[in-house]
């Protein structure tokens, strides 16, 4: 067998490969440690599906004692044409009131889902709320949110792996890969 890793045809180029996520993780986790040190009730709530990965790697390399929980969240007319309509799928099981909640999502995108998130965790009252988001497309923005520690910002491609999704396929691949224009459109 071959050590050498294949790329999917679907595949147009990588354009944040395992070094520099994993480089960039490690900044961000530092960056998190720092300003949670003081806390002993940090609770990082990863965004279903597409943050399972960022958030396994972000966790372990922060040195703050935290929780992990999730959320599943569900948007409708996904893809070019968004509405802003997001369903709630799954809740986190901890009680976030007087905890330090931070958000850990995989892209941001119009905003519509970190805003909705927002939203609902503001009226549990924590004891902070912050957003982790790994990718911005800023030319998709459709609403503005706060982004309190992000990794990196990209162009307006379909991007797979390291979580991304395109039609449920290509999440587990460990790079971060812009699509063919011609699978999606
Ligand atoms: C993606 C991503 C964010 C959201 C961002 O989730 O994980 O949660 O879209 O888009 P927005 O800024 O336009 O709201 P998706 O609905 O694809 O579900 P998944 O994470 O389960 O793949």
């Amino acid at each position: 067998m071959s050590n050498e890793r294949l790329i999917p045809e679907e595949i147009e180029r990588v354009l944040l490969d395992e070094e520099t996520i994993a480089a960039r993780v490690r900044d961000l986790a530092a960056q998190v440690s720092a300003d949670y040190g003081d806390s002993d009730d940090l609770v990082l709530v990863g965004v279903l599906k597409g943050a399972f990965i960022f958030m396994a790697d972000l966790a372990r390399q922060l040195s703050v004692p935290h929780r992990v929980d999730f959320i599943a969240l569900s948007s409708y007319n996904k893809g070019s044409i968004s509405d802003g309509a997001v369903r709630l799928i799954m809740d986190t099981r901890t009680n976030l009131t007087g905890r330090h909640a931070l958000i850990v999502e995989d892209i941001l995108d119009t905003g519509y889902t970190l805003d909705y998130l927002l939203r609902i965790f503001r009226a549990r009252e924590p004891a902070s709320l912050r957003t982790c988001v790994l990718l911005s497309k800023p030319e998709r923005r459709k609403i503005e949110v706060p982004v309190d520690y992000l990794g990196f910002e990209i162009p307006d491609v379909w991007v797979v792996g390291y979580g991304l999704d395109y039609a449920d396929r290509f999440r587990t691949l460990p790079y971060i890969a812009a699509l063919k224009r011609e699978v999606y459109v």
